[in-house]
């Protein structure tokens, strides 16, 4: 079990792609994200593959469903032995609990994550689909819920964490995506902090993708910011 805060995200839809890069780094500098495309690709085989190396894998397929289907999903995953799984909150509190009862039902007991919000929706498209709260609000009245349903934790912006934490509980998770070394290389990212400004704003897990995976020296790069926090 690595002590370090990053979260790799491996957006590649190639095998070769993914094995060179984790060739160059160590289960104890980060642990592994494994996405939607990464796993419509490649299956649970990915999953096994990144463990038998020894890595502790995030998968992040963010189920969303009738309580039931959820439940049986995240035994499943469960099985797997990942690290982290994660559900949207927008479920709701039966799906929720579901969730989390499929945890306590299974030997192996990966932590449980919520998507509130997603953080490519903008003010407009939240009113669009009905929601009468602002994006700040909903998000945050999303994560109170997963908290009540005895969720670890959400997904959300590191500029989120600390009212996240404010109005549920410090222990509470925040994995924060949108993490960029510098401000000058954005992507497709909107709202970013730097790793060190991340963890000073209260998250506990950085997910990175492609300031590490697209880094002329990955493993340099890993190092550097793992140094840095
Ligand atoms: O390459 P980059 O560092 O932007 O990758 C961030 C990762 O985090 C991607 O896998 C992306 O899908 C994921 N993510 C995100 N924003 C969210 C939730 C997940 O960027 N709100």
């Amino acid at each position: 079990m690595t002590t370090s805060k990053i979260i790799v995200a491996l957006d590649f839809n190639d095998l070769e792609q993914v094995l060179h890069f984790v060739e160059q780094i160590q289960p104890s500098e980060c642990r592994l994200k494994v996405g939607k495309e990464l796993f419509t690709a490649y299956g649970p085989q990915i999953v096994r593959e990144l463990h038998a190396r020894g890595f502790e894998v995030f998968l992040d397929l963010k189920f969303h469903d009738i309580p039931n289907t959820v439940y049986k999903a995240i035994r499943v995953a469960a099985d797997l032995g990942v690290w982290m799984v994660n559900v949207h909150a927008s479920g709701g509190r039966e799906m929720l609990v579901k969730a989390r009862q499929a945890i306590q039902d299974s030997q192996h007991k990966p932590l449980l994550i919520a998507v509130t919000i997603l953080t490519s929706l903008s003010d407009a498209e939240v009113v669009e689909i009905g929601y009468s709260r602002s994006l700040t609000e909903q998000t945050l009245y999303l994560a109170q819920l997963s908290y009540a349903c005895g969720i670890d934790g959400v997904v959300c912006s590191a500029h989120e964490s600390t009212a996240i934490k404010q109005n549920t509980n410090a222990k509470f998770l925040t994995v924060t995506p949108g993490i960029r070394l510098s401000a000058d290389k954005t992507d497709d990212q909107t709202r970013i902090m730097t790793p060190v400004q991340a963890i000073a704003s209260g998250a506990d897990y950085l997910v990175i993708g492609r300031p590490i995976t697209q880094a002329l020296t990955p493993a340099t790069t890993l190092r550097a910011i793992n140094q840095s926090i």
